[in-house]
């Protein structure tokens, strides 16, 4: 096989090296882009970019260049610079050839079928925090799934901040770290009552909303009281499939999500797309919660039509198709993307002993940006 890496040939044209490799791919790098991505141009220590494009002219032009087995050197029209490039590194961040690779989504989805027993997405806890394999096997299946199970974590109070702890920041919000799911008093959330709780994800009326949510159960005794999973992104892509009038519906138009409890000095108020889709039309977000639903005020001409496709959407997501059952145990950690995953719970008995799980959220962020680290990215 002829090496990917071997420059065969150079040719200077007016904007642009292009450059003819031996498995004969040719790649285009604009002079600009060169001189912007010269390897003096990120700080040692720092890795910080430390070069300043305004500090050439968009005139700038290789003046002499040539090429060996591992470099191309360059020397510059300004600033009596010179640049040696890695030939690797040249080809792996052709432009031609990353934007000629067709998109495909970093996620799985499921419906119940798929996840059939949760015991498949079950990690143990002693194993993730002793062992970087297992550690980074769980965290690619979250961020692929979107859920996942810890299991046989100690109990005391706050110690799933261990767990966070390995992978990044946690996400504070107005609930505090941990927040408490536990039934209480006048309540000032549906989470702290014995009441069922219909799949929803959390916090929809913050303009960015917390990505992971972990759900330490630290007693759970009481009668009832299972928990529910779905999985929102396979739910929109089933709808945009079989019912694109309607998902576009729901893609196009702003609903209103609100907070006002009565502990809170603060109103919050969000305007966002139940479903959220990137440059590629791929599904980014869900975002659904019945009660923190305000009061809609899309066009008049569609608001018949938009009910439609959101009572639609929100019976798809309690259906038995892709709805997931199941009842945590003491020590589980139950892990999943609360911008993906709807979440929700039957009703317990209070009466028949006690239930108490911790909270917590931590950003896709963190989640990302540790795989990055485990698998040591290129970029
Ligand atoms: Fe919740």
């Amino acid at each position: 096989m002829q090496n990917k890496y071997k420059v065969k040939k150079i040719s200077l044209k007016t904007k642009y090296l292009e450059v003819y490799w031996q498995d004969k791919h040719v790649s285009k790098y604009h002079f600009l882009w060169l001189r912007d991505n010269c390897p003096t141009a990120f700080h040692k220590d720092t890795r910080m970019r430390s070069f300043n494009i305004l500090s050439v002219t968009k005139k700038i032009r290789p003046i002499k260049y040539n090429f060996s087995s591992k470099n191309i050197n360059i020397n510059w029209s300004e600033n009596n610079h010179h640049s040696t490039y890695d030939l690797k590194w040249l080809r792996d961040n052709c432009y031609i050839e990353i934007n000629s690779k067709s998109y495909s989504s970093p996620y799985t989805l499921w419906n119940k079928k798929k996840i059939s027993n949760i015991k498949t997405l079950t990690f143990d806890y002693k194993k993730i925090i002793s062992d970087e394999k297992i550690f980074l096997k769980w965290l690619n299946t979250l961020y692929s799934f979107g859920i996942t199970i810890v299991s046989n974590a100690p109990t005391e109070k706050k110690s799933a901040f261990k767990i966070l702890d390995l992978i990044g920041q946690y996400r504070e919000t107005f609930f505090k770290t941990p927040f408490e799911v536990i039934n209480i008093p006048k309540p000032n959330n549906q989470a702290y009552t014995a009441d069922a709780l219909v799949n929803h994800t959390d916090l929809p009326y913050y303009e960015y909303v917390p990505g992971y949510q972990f759900l330490h159960c630290l007693i759970n005794e009481a009668e009832g009281g299972s928990s529910t999973a779905v999985d929102g992104f396979a739910v929109a892509d089933f709808f945009k499939k079989n019912y694109l009038k309607k998902f576009k519906l729901l893609t196009n138009n702003d609903v209103v999500f609100k907070d006002n409890d009565y502990t809170q000095k603060n109103i919050r108020i969000q305007k966002s797309p139940i479903i959220k889709t990137n440059k590629n039309n791929d599904i980014e977000e869900v975002r659904i919660n019945l009660g923190a639903m305000g009061t809609l005020d899309i066009n008049p001409k569609i608001m018949n039509n938009f009910y439609e496709a959101y009572t639609l959407f929100y019976k798809q997501l309690h259906s038995k198709k892709f709805q997931i059952e199941f009842k945590l145990k003491t020590g589980d950690i139950f892990c999943f993307d609360n911008r993906r995953i709807l979440h929700g719970r039957k009703k317990f008995d209070p009466n028949s002993g006690n239930r108490h799980l911790q909270g917590y959220y931590i950003e896709r962020d963190e989640i990302k940006s540790k795989l990055n680290y485990l698998i040591k990215v290129k970029f």
